[in-house]
């Protein structure tokens, strides 16, 4: 068998195939630090609490991480920042490590093969992309499995675009940064991300606004309308302005991306929108309006957004590993048929 893993700045998703079913599994990627003598025991000896203890100090990791930061008054704190491994949060390792093995378990049978999405290089950051999918790497060839890695937008045109024969552009609007791939059957012709997504909306929000950046969160989590006509000078009316900002700021980058990489003119081409980010009512009809005002060679045949954004690019990965199974066993079968 072949699994996925998408490694985001918000969420770790695993997926794998059992019959006709994809199973995933979730856990947010994110700790809380809290004081052992604070902590009663009974609370960490319900056994599905993902936890470290360092000397007196518990990181209580995932899931979990926001109901503890809650009970104790805390913030939650995130190993990665904007795609990548957080250079603020280098203590942070052994807590993403533990998402990893929890969501993926371990490999059945050893040195099986795993597809992990890696976010393209920022064009508007100095951040590099290689420490992080290296490190990522190496975990998981520690837990046995022999890694691979994948385009995050790769991997939405994976998972979404097989009825176009992997032909169109897949956009991931994440957490920390918005990931972009236009591919002609499956062939990925142009790839690359911007440093920004839901996190950079809420921060905004919060500046603008004096509240809270974990009570933004929750605010656009919990049913925000991208629709304009509802709370100017509040935070739903500051989301929309951000959002609004957010958009227009990718689709430039995307028209300056495809008229310098001289992508063929006259195309028709389907569009999907996905992560998190795409998740508001009214973000695919925002998306699709600017789009059809930007200045891009070639013609949008359709704007969909997924069902489940939070699964798309987990899901990509594992049709990526699948397929690259099936290519192996088909081209061991003509080895043998030949011998
Ligand atoms: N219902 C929702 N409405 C609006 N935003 C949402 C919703 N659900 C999740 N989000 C936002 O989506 C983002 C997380 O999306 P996702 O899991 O796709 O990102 P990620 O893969 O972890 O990050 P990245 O790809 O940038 O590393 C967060 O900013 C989160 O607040
Ligand atoms: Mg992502």
């Amino acid at each position: 068998m072949a699994r996925g893993i998408d490694i985001g700045t918000m969420n770790i998703v695993s997926a794998k195939q059992e019959g006709s079913d994809t199973l995933f599994v979730q856990q947010r990627n994110s700790f809380v630090e809290i004081d052992y003598s604070d902590m009663a025991e009974q609370m960490l000896a319900r056994s599905d609490v993902l936890h470290i203890r360092k000397g007196d100090q518990v990181y209580v990791v995932g899931d979990d991480a926001l109901n503890f930061a809650n009970i104790f008054n805390q913030e939650t704190r995130r190993p990665m920042k904007q795609g990548i491994l957080s250079s603020e949060e280098q203590s942070a390792i052994p807590m993403i490590k533990l998402i990893i093995e929890q969501v993926l378990g371990e490999p059945e049978p050893a040195g099986e093969r795993v597809y992990y999405s890696t976010p393209a290089d920022p064009i508007d950051s100095e951040l590099s992309t290689l420490y992080h999918q290296k490190t990522l790497e190496s975990f998981l060839s520690d837990m046995g499995y022999d890694p691979e890695p994948i385009n995050e937008g790769m991997a939405v045109i994976y998972s979404e675009l097989a009825d176009s024969n992997f032909t169109g552009l897949g956009i991931s609007f994440g957490a920390g940064m918005t990931n972009v791939c236009l591919s002609y059957y499956a062939v990925p012709v142009m790839t690359f991300s911007v440093a920004r997504g839901g996190d950079w909306v809420d921060g905004q929000t919060a500046t603008a606004t004096g509240e809270t950046v974990d009570k933004v969160t929750s605010i656009k989590e919990d049913d925000f309308r991208l629709d304009f006509t509802t709370d100017a000078g509040g935070v739903e009316g500051a989301l929309s302005i951000y959002y609004d900002n957010l958009l227009d700021y990718v689709i430039s980058k995307i028209s300056e991306e495809v008229n310098e990489e001289d992508v063929e003119e006259g195309l028709d081409v389907p569009v999907v929108v996905t992560g998190g980010t795409a998740s508001p009512t009214g973000f695919e009809g925002l998306f699709e309006e600017r789009f059809e005002q930007a200045d891009i060679p070639f013609n949008i045949s359709s704007v969909s957004k997924v069902d489940d954004p939070l699964y798309s690019v987990g899901r990509g990965a594992l049709v990526a590993a699948r397929s690259e199974e099936g290519q192996q066993a088909e081209s061991d079968a003509s080895a043998e048929a030949e011998d």
